[in-house]
C-alpha cells in the first residue's frame, strides 16, 4: 500500500480537491487495494471545516465529491505514515521542508505541478480570493497532475 498526502495552506480548496480527483482515479483504475490518499493544510485556520462551498460546487460539476474535513499537517505522524507528501505551491513545499526532521522526510516532499503531463504550471494557484476561473484552473491542473502522479507511482 502506498499512501499519498496532498497539502495546501487551508486544506479547504486545493488539497481536498486533489484528494477527490485522485480518489476518482483510484476508483476508475481499481487501485483501492494499492493506493490511499488524504489531505492536510500547513495552517490550522480552517481545522474541522468542510471544503470551501465554491470549491465543492465546482468539483461537483465535474463529478467529484469533496468530503474531507480540514486538518493541519502533523509533522510527527504524517512523515511517518505517508510515502508521498505533495504541496500545491512552493510556499507549501517550503513549509513542509521546514518541518521535516530527517533526510528521509525530505525525500517524501514533492510539488504537485511537477507531475503535470499536459500543462505547464509551476504551482496550483490559490483560488480563495478569486473568481470562478481560479476554481476551474485548480481542477484543470489537478486532473493533469493526478494522472501524472499515478504514472509516477506505478513506475516506482
Ligand atoms: P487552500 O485555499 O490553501 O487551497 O485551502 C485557502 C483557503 C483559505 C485561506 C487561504 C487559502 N485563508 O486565508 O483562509
Amino acid at each position: 500500500m502506498k499512501e499519498v498526502l496532498f497539502v495546501c495552506l487551508g486544506n479547504i480548496c486545493r488539497s481536498p480537491s486533489a484528494e477527490a480527483v485522485f480518489n476518482s482515479l483510484i476508483e476508475k483504475y481499481g487501485l483501492a487495494g494499492e493506493l490511499q490518499c488524504d489531505s492536510a493544510g500547513t495552517a490550522a485556520y480552517h481545522a474541522g471545516e468542510p471544503a470551501d462551498y465554491r470549491m465543492r460546487q465546482f468539483g461537483k460539476k465535474r463529478g467529484y465529491n469533496l468530503t474531507s474535513i480540514s486538518r493541519p499537517f502533523n509533522a510527527l505522524t504524517d512523515f511517518y505514515r505517508f510515502d508521498f507528501i505533495i504541496g500545491m505551491d512552493r510556499q507549501n513545499v517550503r513549509d513542509l521542508k521546514a518541518s521535516a526532521h530527517k533526510e528521509s522526510d525530505l525525500r517524501k516532499i514533492y510539488l504537485m505541478t511537477d507531475f503535470c503531463v499536459k500543462s505547464k504550471y509551476d504551482s496550483v494557484p490559490d483560488p480563495y480570493y478569486g473568481g470562478a476561473a481560479g476554481f476551474e484552473l485548480v481542477l484543470d491542473i489537478l486532473e493533469d497532475a493526478c494522472e501524472g502522479l499515478l504514472q509516477h507511482i506505478h513506475q516506482d
